[in-house]
Parts: structure tokens; C-alpha cells; sequence
């Protein structure tokens, strides 16, 4: 007889963070069961498709049996000519392509890995709160011990590293920073940019700067390459993705720029857990960095009608928020009285609208819901009426 024996989990996984949008979800199903129409604000994926100059090129890309070939480890050549064309096109940074470049499949893969190549058991992550989960979760799974930095409205949702205390700094092996940010939309300029790169070389901190959603501004504001500043590229690295830039979340495909010896060092993990991005849709990649500017302009047109049409249906409704310069994310103040999570459930029960609460983003997110601007102007002028109907003030 065969002997049965329990599938444990390694602890690692046992050990997540707990998984804060689970009773909204539960929430939200059973309101879709009761037929309600829920407005889906929830999720921060592009609703637009891609440009079909970018699909036909992998349309073409994929006709060729070259790219059905395992890919080169750190990038097809072309696609790593074409960031380091629009870096210097865009922020007028200069970048070796075979040493300062990598590919990635997606920007949340290299965000995910680079722990395992800079972080041993009990070494500190720097990680702000609230973020991206995955910074986190990736110290986390290389054994790493996140610190939290408190985004705060007071500091503009910039971390101020003069209150991390002195042995973190000196076990702190990796900080990771993202502006413009998700989810408070925050923009950062050179001055804070001048101030972690003397912040990371003091305690010899790699910084890894997740830049997503630098090609999603407004009113022709641009927002800065962390590498502009003087003396960045000697502490750290920088994450981009094509996936909110070009509505291409679902291609996955990404890449890291910077410190040659950090990219190394990534691109160490990444030829033992991966083999690339298929080429096809690099050749696809190469199409967005040469030739996008035309139809992000439109996206982002599309983006700040949405974006206005909200902030003005929040503020008539007496909800507290600035209008975003950047991202399609709404960063909103959660009225007094109520947590994120008893907010986000009245906004579901009372108005059929999912929002994101604040604390699912970490404790310092708590005070906040999170709505993103990715459906359908019609539908946001529904959500807009029946935000109308619940007034704050
Ligand atoms: C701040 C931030 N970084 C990185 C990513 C990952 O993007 P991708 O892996 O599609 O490039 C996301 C996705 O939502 C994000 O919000």
C-alpha cells in the first residue's frame, strides 16, 4: 500500500504577508452574483489595447523562424540598442548596451529576482510603504528583512531616510524607490534624486529605482530617469516596463538599465531561473521604444480626461485627493471615521465600486483607497454618478 503523506508548504510561502484584498474580492464575487453592476477600479491594467503598429510588427517578427530560437540571456542586441537609443533620446542618459542593459520579462521579474543576487539571510531590504507588494515579498523570499519607509502626504510621499536608524543602514544591502509612484501617483525631482544617491553611497545601499510609470504624465510634464542624476549609475539601477508605456502588460517584456555590475549580478540569477524574452517580442519591444511617442501621446490624452473627470467627481463628493501629475492611479484620502477596508467596502456596497484600500499596500497606506483610471470613460462617468449620491461632506 502507497503511503499518504501531507504536502507542507515551505515556509517561505507560510510566511507571506497576509493577503489584504481577499475580503474585498469575496465581497465583490458575491455582489456580482447578486447581479449588481460593479465598476472595477481595482486593478491597475491598461483597458486599451496595444498599438497596432507594435502588433503587426510581432506579427511579422513571428514569421520568421529565427526568433522560435531559445533567446540570448541578456537581450537580442536590437532591443538593447533600441533602450539605449531612448535613453538618450528621453533623458539623455548614456548606456553601454551590453554591460548597462538587460532584458526582462516584464519589470516585475527583475524586481522578484534581484534580492536572490544582493540580499543574504538577515541582510535589510529598504522598502517603501505603501509600494509595489512585490519589493517586499522578494526581500522576503531571499531571506532578506524588509525595513519599512513611510511614504507620508506631509513629505510629498517621499521617503525621509534621516529616521532610519544607523545599524539598518549599515545591514541595509538594497533599497528600492519608485516614481512616479504607485500608488500615492508621487513625482520626484533631482533634488530627491541627489539625496539617495548620497543616501545609498554613504552606507553603500544599491538603489533599484522602479521607473514604470515614467512615460505616464500629464500636461507635458516629464517625469526624471533616476540615472540623471550625478553619480546614480555608480549605486544602482533602473527598472523599466513597456507594459503601462504601450498597453503591453500581457507581452511581458521589460528590462533593467545601470550599474553593470548590479545588472551582472542579476543577469547571474536570471540564466539559472529563465531563458529570456522570445525574440518575437522583442522585435515588438524595439518598435515601441523606436516609434511610440505618437500613440502613447494619444494614450495619455485619453488617460487625463479620465483623470480629471474623477478627481472632479471625488472632490464634489467631498473626498480629499490631488490631482495626479503622473500615473492612472487616484491616491484618496479615506473620510474620518472610517479604515481603508471599511471604506472600500462602503464604496462596494453603496455604489458597486471596487477600490483598493490603502493598507493592502502596507500599514503606512492605511488612511487611503487606491483607484485606477484604466476602463472606459463611460464607465467612470457611471461611477462618477454614483459617487454624486454618496456625498462626504
Ligand atoms: C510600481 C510597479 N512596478 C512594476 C510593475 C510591474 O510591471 P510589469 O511587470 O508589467 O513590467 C507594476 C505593475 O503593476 C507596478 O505597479
Amino acid at each position: 500500500m502507497k503511503k499518504t503523506f501531507s504536502i507542507a508548504k515551505a515556509k517561505r510561502i507560510e510566511d507571506l504577508p497576509p493577503y489584504l484584498f481577499a475580503e474585498i474580492d469575496r465581497k465583490k464575487e458575491e455582489m456580482l452574483r447578486k447581479g449588481v453592476d460593479v465598476i472595477d477600479l481595482g486593478i491597475g491594467d491598461p483597458d486599451l489595447p496595444t498599438p497596432p503598429r507594435i502588433v503587426e510588427r510581432m506579427r511579422r517578427s513571428i514569421g520568421d523562424p529565427s526568433t522560435h530560437r531559445y533567446p540570448s540571456y541578456r537581450g537580442m542586441p536590437e532591443f538593447r540598442q533600441a533602450v539605449v537609443h531612448w535613453y538618450r533620446r528621453r533623458f539623455d542618459v548614456d548606456l553601454d548596451p551590453t554591460s548597462e542593459v538587460l532584458t526582462l520579462i516584464g519589470s516585475k521579474e527583475g524586481i522578484a529576482h534581484i534580492p536572490l543576487a544582493f540580499i543574504d539571510p538577515g541582510d535589510v531590504g529598504l522598502v517603501p510603504s505603501p509600494g509595489y507588494p512585490v519589493y517586499q515579498v522578494a526581500t522576503l523570499f531571499a531571506g532578506g528583512v524588509p525595513y519599512f519607509l513611510p511614504l507620508l502626504k506631509a513629505n510629498a510621499f517621499l521617503p525621509d531616510f534621516s529616521t532610519v536608524p544607523r545599524d539598518t543602514c549599515q545591514k541595509a544591502k538594497l533599497l528600492f524607490i519608485n516614481y512616479p509612484n504607485n500608488p500615492t501617483g508621487a513625482v520626484a525631482d533631482s533634488e530627491f534624486f541627489e539625496k539617495v544617491v548620497e543616501f545609498a553611497s554613504e552606507h553603500g545601499i544599491i538603489v533599484c529605482h522602479d521607473a514604470a510609470y515614467t512615460e505616464v504624465a500629464y500636461e507635458g510634464f516629464k517625469p526624471l530617469s533616476f540615472l540623471e542624476v550625478e553619480g546614480a549609475k555608480d549605486v544602482g539601477v533602473e527598472f523599466h516596463s513597456l507594459s503601462k508605456t504601450c498597453n503591453m502588460t500581457g507581452w511581458r517584456v521589460g528590462f533593467v538599465v545601470g550599474n553593470a555590475q548590479v545588472i551582472d549580478g542579476l543577469a547571474n540569477i536570471k540564466t539559472n531561473v529563465d531563458s529570456g524574452v522570445f525574440e518575437a517580442i522583442q522585435c515588438a519591444g524595439v518598435e515601441a521604444l523606436e516609434s511610440g511617442e505618437e500613440d502613447q501621446r494619444k494614450i495619455l490624452e485619453i488617460y487625463q480626461r479620465r483623470r480629471d473627470l474623477m478627481v472632479g467627481a471625488l472632490c464634489d463628493a467631498g473626498l480629499e485627493l490631488e490631482k495626479p501629475k503622473a500615473t492612472f492611479y487616484l491616491w484618496i484620502e479615506v473620510p474620518k471615521g472610517y479604515t481603508s477596508t471599511e471604506f472600500t467596502t462602503l464604496l462596494l456596497t453603496e455604489a458597486g465600486i471596487v477600490a483598493t484600500p490603502g493598507n493592502g499596500f502596507g500599514e503606512w497606506g492605511e488612511g487611503y483607497v487606491r483607484m485606477s483610471l484604466t476602463i472606459d470613460e463611460e464607465r467612470l462617468k457611471e461611477a462618477a454618478k454614483r459617487l454624486k449620491e454618496l456625498k462626504f461632506r
